[in-house]
């Protein structure tokens, strides 16, 4: 950043201590980098104002003892030392030293990055050789956790996907909608699987698992052995199983190839139909409205997302995408698909040049349940993300685990929890015994809407809605029994970042 595009005091200068109170925090600069302050009694840190995850603003955050939380995606930040010690932020933020006399604060010259995060001993010799199957969310962010961790052993990590492990959200967003390059969808560049010693290997299919020998089996034969196994297969989208599903202009989306497919087939295509109403398509149909093509969404629902965000939020979705230029045909589906004609179920047609099935996704648990792990629609973990057999643990969208906020065994489908697993996953992998006890959050993105939502209700019997969701300035709460079991918000960040930390609280309890 350019010095004249930075603002706020100059923090090198020294501002004043009086104008930081007690708990408070001040954004400004050193140089040319924007420096967040915040005061806790009588000490004053200063980190970088820019999270490391999609750059928000530190500075609009919430800060709990000594960490800062980010308002957009709940990553969280040591003041003390920068590190990003929770997902999905994965890159530490710079650090500068304080000093404070007659009265002011100084920001001295920026702290040599030296943090890395280190839990201390672990339980017993730490396993020489570490497999994690899948390169996705919760793959990756273990390996990197392994690594941070100042894990010495071998990492191995197998991916039947042809790319590096990549950012996915990004994949419905901004890259689908051609406002973000290429460059920006890999979590890590190449280079960075060689030098931290992970030994990545892409197109690779795991088959089977050896429990007895502890080696997971590749589709050309060979065998690698394992002391711990990750597996973190994630999920796969369900495909169309009507006529005509199988031509080429039919397409789903999960990973760096379909969403290459959908772009290239988006630049010549004037209407597109999207299949589901649900996060995935919808934010596709934001994605191809924003390259101007015209988009129509079947779905069998009567409001979209109803099932997770409740009828107002959904209806307030139907009709930010209905402004947007988006045609809606509710309680519909698509009965076959013939040239470039969608066959709709009430007898309707649409034409289409591109169809986008975003109709759901299953676990895949194909390995697991030849290897004879416990399934229940996913595999099941304990508190520690260990499967019923020694030594493999699961993490991420196949995972079912013991939610210690609904008291419920869940699986999810989200980012931010993936990563999270893949976390845990590694420092039991390690042998310390953490317990995964983070709230479920995701986010979801429409046009310039952002939508939070933390905690995780399938049911409830009282929503209440705070603000005003037309105006885009909402938070509902989802209730059972009078006790919230999620939030969902629109531009409320620092109250949904307050409801996680009561839901925290509430589970310690
Ligand atoms: C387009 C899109 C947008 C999304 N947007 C959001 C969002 O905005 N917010 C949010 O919270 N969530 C979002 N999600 C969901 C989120 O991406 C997933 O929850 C997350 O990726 C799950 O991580 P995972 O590691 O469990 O699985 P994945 O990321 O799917 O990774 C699984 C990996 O396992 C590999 N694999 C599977 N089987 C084998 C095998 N037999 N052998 C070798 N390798 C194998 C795959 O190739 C892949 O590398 C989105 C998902 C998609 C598809
Ligand atoms: S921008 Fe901070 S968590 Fe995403």
């Amino acid at each position: 950043m350019a010095q004249d595009q930075v603002s706020g005091p100059d923090l090198a200068q020294g501002v004043a201590l009086a104008e930081l109170a007690d708990g408070g925090k001040l954004v400004g600069h050193a140089g040319d980098e924007q420096v967040l302050l915040v005061r806790r009694g009588t000490e004053v840190f200063a980190v970088g104002a820019d999270c490391t995850h999609y750059h928000g603003p530190l500075g609009d955050g919430l800060v709990i003892d000594d960490t800062v939380r980010c308002p957009w995606h709940h990553a969280c930040f040591n003041l003390r030392t920068g590190e990003a010690v929770r997902a999905p932020a994965l890159s530490p933020v710079a650090c500068w030293p304080v000093e404070q006399h007659d009265g002011k604060i100084f920001v001295r010259e920026k702290r040599e990055r030296s943090a890395m995060l280190h839990h201390g001993k672990t339980q017993g010799k730490a396993p020489d050789k570490i497999v994690i199957v899948g390169g996705g969310a919760a793959g990756f962010a273990a390996a990197e956790r392994l690594r941070r961790e100042r894990y010495q052993g071998s990492i191995v990590m197998l991916s039947n996907d042809d790319a590096w492990p990549i950012d996915r959200p990004n994949l419905s967003k901004d890259y689908l909608a051609g406002n973000a390059p290429e460059e920006w969808v890999p979590l890590r560049p190449e280079s960075f699987y060689s030098e931290n010693g992970i030994e990545l290997r892409l197109k690779v299919n795991v088959i089977s698992i050896d429990v007895r020998s502890r080696e997971v089996v590749l589709a050309n034969g060979s065998q690698v052995p394992y002391d711990r196994l990750l597996l973190a297969t994630g999920a796969e989208p369900v495909r169309l199983s009507i006529p005509g599903a199988d031509q080429p202009y039919v397409r789903t989306l999960r990973t760096l190839t379909d969403c290459r497919a959908i772009i290239e087939r988006a630049k010549t295509a004037r209407r597109a139909v999207v299949l589901g109403a649900s996060f995935i398509g919808l934010e596709v149909a934001a994605a191809l409205r924003t390259r101007s093509i015209e988009v129509h969404v079947v779905a069998p629902d009567k409001t979209p997302m109803e099932r997770i965000l409740g009828p107002q939020m959904g209806d307030f979705v139907r009709s930010l995408h209905a402004d947007h230029g988006v045609v809606f045909h509710l309680e519909n589906t698509a009965s076959a698909i013939d040239g470039k004609q969608v066959t709709l179920k009430d007898g309707g047609a649409l034409e289409a040049d591109l169809v986008v099935a975003g109709i759901g996704v299953r676990p895949r648990t194909e390995l697991a349940e030849r290897a004879g792990l416990t399934l229940d629609r996913g595999v099941v973990v304990n508190a520690y993300l260990e499967t019923s057999v020694p030594a493999i643990l699961a993490a991420g969208d196949i995972a079912r685990w013991p939610d210690p906020h609904s008291g419920e065994s869940i699986r999810v489908e989200h980012w931010v929890v993936a990563e999270r697993q893949g976390q845990t996953a590694a420092l039991n992998m390690l042998g310390h015994r953490e317990t995964f006890t983070a709230v479920p959050f995701f986010w979801s993105q429409h046009y310039d809407i952002p939508i939070n939502y933390v905690g995780h209700a399938e049911k409830w019997d009282e929503l209440v809605i705070d603000g005003d969701i037309a105006g885009k300035d909402c938070l509902l709460r989802f209730k059972r029994n009078g006790r919230v079991l999620a939030v969902a918000s629109i531009f409320r960040d620092v109250e949904s970042l307050q409801a996680e930390v009561v839901m925290e609280r509430d589970a310690a309890v």
